[in-house]
């Protein structure tokens, strides 16, 4: 990495439901991203001494562990079910959530293998094996609430932000697995390399934090 190079700072950021929380932070934080990133189809953003990538949410924690965005934001929910070297360094707070066991309110467990569907198989299987019980994972990679509706499985493992989801679908909440926030992710060359990039960024995140946790 040459001089140019340690001074820059590549942020992933996720899009979709975090991205809103995630600009506010950086906004508070006193970063000028560009908050019309919302609003575009754009996916890189410079400004200054900062890019922006806007990826997947489940893709943060890989565009990091590759080194080309030096820091992220990403879901304790993608942390959990990937094993990534990457390290997490901050509890960002934001964009609280929770995955939980949910189904159709007339689901009977007759004790045969139950069938999950889940975009999360491996934070699913975890849990069920803690239990004790067998599952079948059928792995989806969204609009998991509509599997039970066409007996694709007996239930799902999904997150549950507001509830509006699964009340809309007509599906219940059996059981909380885990709280979920957004984490600051770092590639393990750039904490060093990039030392006080990444070390003044945590510092502005860490005094929102705290601002907010303040006011309540
Ligand atoms: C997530 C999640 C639920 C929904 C929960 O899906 O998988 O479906 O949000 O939010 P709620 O409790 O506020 O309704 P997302 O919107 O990311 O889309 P997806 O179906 O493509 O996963």
């Amino acid at each position: 990495m040459n001089e140019e190079e340690i001074l820059m700072l590549t942020i992933a950021l996720p899009k979709g439901r975090i991205l809103k929380d995630a600009l506010d932070l950086l906004q508070e934080a006193g970063y000028e991203s560009p908050f019309s990133i919302q609003d575009s189809r754009k996916l890189i953003f410079t400004h200054k001494d900062t890019t922006f990538i806007l990826v997947k949410p489940a893709d943060v924690v890989t565009y990091v562990e590759h080194g080309v965005a030096d820091v992220g934001i990403a879901g304790k929910d993608v942390l959990m079910e990937e094993d990534r070297d990457v390290y997490e360094l901050l509890d960002l707070k934001i964009s609280p959530c929770y995955i939980a066991v949910a189904g159709l309110p007339s689901y009977q467990d007759t004790g045969v293998m139950t069938k999950i569907a889940t975009k999360y198989p491996n934070i699913a299987l975890t849990y069920f094996k803690s239990k004790g019980k067998q599952v079948e994972i059928i792995k989806l990679n969204g609009s998991i609430e509509l599997a039970p509706l066409i007996n694709l499985a007996d239930q799902i493992v999904d997150i549950v932000s507001t509830g509006t989801t699964l009340k809309e679908n007509g599906l219940v909440e059996y059981e909380k697995i885990v709280s979920i926030t957004s984490r600051l992710i770092v590639n393990p060359v750039s904490y060093q390399m990039k030392d006080e990039r990444v070390g003044n960024l945590i510092e502005r995140f860490e005094k929102v934090i705290e601002k907010q946790k303040i006011k309540g």
